[in-house]
């Protein structure tokens, strides 16, 4: 959690550094989806939320190219690159992060100068939770302010794309960032991922008497690896046999005829994406309706989507999953891009830490690494705090 005491924290970390105070601190979250899995680049909808856990960055602009940057969280230690001759690829862990989105604004024609920065974070990595756009989303809303680029959020969005997709090297959609930077208290984020349109969805657990718990299986991922992008181009190649743009044009009642048109693994994934934009649809309308305690079947077909027809769970994020069912949670489903990361479960607050008790002890005897469990709230996206 962000306090005025861990903020002058930081900027007295920053001072200690480098030597003078910097020019702000920026915020950004990462993010749950409550709904909506590998929709985003099918151009369809999402229904992310910002979490109440952040990246945080001390920045000063510098007046040569050069980037020095350091974290609270070890690894790598002080990090030093040239903004001249920026090429995809440079950096590694989490500097490549600040170094996508100052190359993402270049490309955008802006002159970016180079900066000092220390990095701090509560998003933990690799947990399926958007770490990495929470870095990206803190810098990019320092340098847009600080450079006056003064791009809108929609902008944002999609520098902080081409970053991770051309600079990083992960092919992926605009969920994480959308929700990153336009996140709002208490709110989901309706996205419609074709033109990004937003509605802000009340979201609000605890008035049902509801946590939404995160359990971090610890089976780190990354979408730079082969299963997203494979996943990605089944649906591109769904789409062109069925004649559309994209999967979002096509409707469940088309099912049945794609059945006849498509192989069998390419026909799975169509029917996942497919199923899942109307499940957002009606979580959407459901929530409007009826409230968080009624959303729980959707979450779990979603899931069972996820795992039997795009293929994209594992072994614990199914156990997660099942025994948050059959301890009390009312649904539950992995989130983010799969192949490991964070299931979450929506469960009433009498049963919290049954479930929780439960999910560490079905670890246990499936000799699984012991998985960390914790609640968000939907959060503000990303500001700056001094
Ligand atoms: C990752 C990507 C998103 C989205 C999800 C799956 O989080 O960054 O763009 O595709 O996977 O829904």
């Amino acid at each position: 959690m962000t306090t005025t005491a861990n903020v002058t924290a930081l900027s007295d970390r920053f001072r200690e550094t480098f030597g003078a105070a910097p020019d702000g601190v920026w915020q950004a979250p990462g993010r749950v989806n409550l709904i909506g899995e590998h929709t985003d680049y099918n151009e369809g909808f999402v229904l992310p939320f910002a979490i109440d856990r952040t990246a945080r960055v001390a920045l000063r602009v510098r007046n040569d190219s050069t980037v020095r940057m350091l974290s609270t969280f070890g690894g790598h230690g002080m990090v030093e690159a040239d903004l001249e001759g920026l090429e995809p690829g440079s950096g590694d862990g989490w500097s490549r992060y600040p170094l996508g989105v100052a190359w993402a604004l270049q490309e955008r024609g802006i002159t970016v100068p180079g900066f000092d920065l220390l990095l701090d974070s509560d998003v933990p990595l690799g947990a399926g939770l958007s770490s990495s756009h929470a870095i990206e989303c803190a810098v990019i809303s320092a340098l847009n302010e600080l450079t006056g680029a003064d791009f809108g959020a929609e902008d944002l969005v999609l520098a902080t794309q081409q970053a991770e997709n051309i600079f990083v090297g992960a092919p992926t959609g605009i969920m994480d960032q959308s929700a990153s930077l336009r996140g709002a208290k208490g709110h989901a984020v309706f996205l419609d991922c074709r033109d990004q349109h937003v509605e802000l969805v009340p979201f609000d657990a605890e008035a049902s008497d509801l946590v939404l718990l995160v359990i971090d299986t610890k089976v780190s991922h990354s979408h730079a690896d082969g299963g997203y992008a494979s996943r990605r181009a089944s649906c591109e190649l769904g789409a062109e046999i069925l004649g559309v743009k994209a999967l979002r044009d096509v409707g469940v009642e088309r099912l049945e005829e794609a059945s006849g048109l498509l192989d069998e693994t390419t026909l799975k994934r169509v029917r996942h994406v497919v199923t899942e934009n109307d499940r957002v649809l009606q979580t959407v309308e459901v929530l409007g309706a009826q409230g968080p305690a009624s959303i729980g079947p959707l979450l779990d077909a979603s899931h069972v989507s996820m795992r039997d027809d795009f293929e994209i769970s594992c072994p614990e994020l199914d156990l997660a999953v099942d025994t948050a069912k059959a301890n009390g949670s009312i649904g539950a489903r992995m989130t983010g891009g799969g192949f490991g990361g964070s299931a979450i479960a929506l469960t009433p607050v009498g049963l919290e830490q049954q479930v929780r008790d439960a999910v560490v002890r079905s670890f246990a005897e499936a000799g699984f690494t012991a998985p960390d469990i914790f609640t968000v709230t939907p959060a503000a996206g990303a500001l700056r705090l001094s």
